[in-house]
């Protein structure tokens, strides 16, 4: 049931909180900066890899595009993410050395689950993050953590990206720690980010109708831009996949310092420009990206960490201070802005018009 909320939709952004608590509970120790995914491993299985690929679809290979950086950063180990559907396990490669990660809400979609098998084929060990016990995906690797976000009805993908993106960064930090990347207090300071997560989403829920006023102001434009770096780069394409699939409005979304070479040709007063502005997504520089923009009049509206301020924006929207799940927080306001267009354009939010909550055919 709905619970009250008009649409699946909103109910699901709303529990994230709750569902990010889930996600993360009985599973960190803070103190020892470590992290128990409750995954049984052979001993030593993540220890020694060198490269990890992330596979997945959709709003499920954003966050594996958010959790690359992280396993780089956090993990220490070279990492790229790959859209399922165009992989292939390449000559040359090293595939005991590797560790193939599938993201998958429902653990059914089909090209993940053939790019798991070409992985397996090949000789990778492969590592699946999903929502849905007995899964398919589940069956198929050999090892599992699962996201506990509860089920997700409204075909737009919310609360899994936000307990996706979480479990992924528990995963690079116990990545980082077995195979010694990561010193403790670092580890402890991300786990404390962790923790503080379900408060930082839920001070930008109680934000809503600031973002729902700006809906309302910009509905009407005549397409939508995205912009971050680093982190706020798959925080970007996630915000302009949202906007385009349930408002069917033109979006897109890029890493922010690509605006000059070539995007900036469509950029009017008719195309506001979202940003995201926090810490982790190199917010300065995106800002000065956000300008050239606004010089050629669009308007601008930015997702912004609490101790920065960017007096320019037309609309700011206030982070709460959460360190590298800054710009995981920031998806929360793109969210809701996506909902409320679609919304007041009367759309069908829980089944928009050709899409399938969950893709089984390649
Ligand atoms: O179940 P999956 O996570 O494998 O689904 C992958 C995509 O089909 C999915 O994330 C899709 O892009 C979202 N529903 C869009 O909101």
């Amino acid at each position: 049931e709905k619970g009250g909320y008009e649409h699946y939709m909103r109910k699901e952004i709303h529990e994230q909180p709750e569902a990010l608590r889930q996600t993360i509970t009985g599973r960190l120790d803070v103190d020892a900066g470590d992290v128990d995914l409750d995954v049984s491993f052979p001993p030593g299985f993540l220890a020694d890899v060198e490269e990890i690929r992330v596979v997945a679809c959709g709003t499920s290979y954003y966050a594996g595009r958010y959790a690359a950086q992280l396993f780089e950063e956090l993990a220490g180990v070279r990492a790229t993410v790959e859209i399922a559907s165009e992989y292939e396990f390449g000559a040359g490669r090293t595939p005991d050395r590797t560790l193939v990660v599938a993201v998958t809400q429902s653990g059914e979609t089909a090209d993940t689950l053939g790019a798991v098998r070409r992985a397996n084929e090949a000789g990778a060990r492969t590592f699946a993050v999903t929502n849905t016990l007995g899964s398919t995906v589940t069956r198929e690797v050999d090892g599992t953590a699962f996201i506990r976000a509860g089920p997700e009805i409204g075909v737009a993908a919310t609360k899994t990206f936000a307990s996706q993106v979480a479990t992924l960064a528990m995963l690079a930090v116990s990545i980082g720690r077995d195979r010694g990347a990561l010193a403790a207090a670092d580890a402890r300071a991300v786990l404390e980010d962790l923790q503080g997560l379900p408060g930082a989403v839920q001070q930008v829920l109680d934000k809503e109708s600031r973002v729902r006023e700006a809906a309302q102001t910009y509905q009407d434009s005549e397409a939508f831009f995205f912009v971050g770096r680093a982190l706020g780069v798959p925080v970007a394409l996630e915000g302009a996949l949202k906007l385009k699939e349930i408002s069917y409005d033109h979006a897109e979304g890029f890493a922010a310092g690509e605006l000059k070479h070539g995007p900036l040709a469509l950029v009017t007063p008719e195309t506001p420009v979202l940003a995201v502005l926090t810490e982790g997504s190199r917010a300065n520089e995106t800002m000065n990206n956000v300008t050239e923009a606004q010089t050629r009049g669009a308007p601008a509206l930015g997702c912004v960490s609490a101790d920065a301020e960017y007096d320019t924006l037309d609309v700011d929207f206030p982070v709460p201070d959460v360190g590298i799940v800054e710009p995981l927080v920031a998806n929360v306001y793109l969210q809701l802005f996506a909902y409320h267009v679609a919304n007041e354009k009367g759309r069908p939010i829980d089944k928009p018009r050709n899409l399938a909550k969950s893709v089984t055919v390649e």
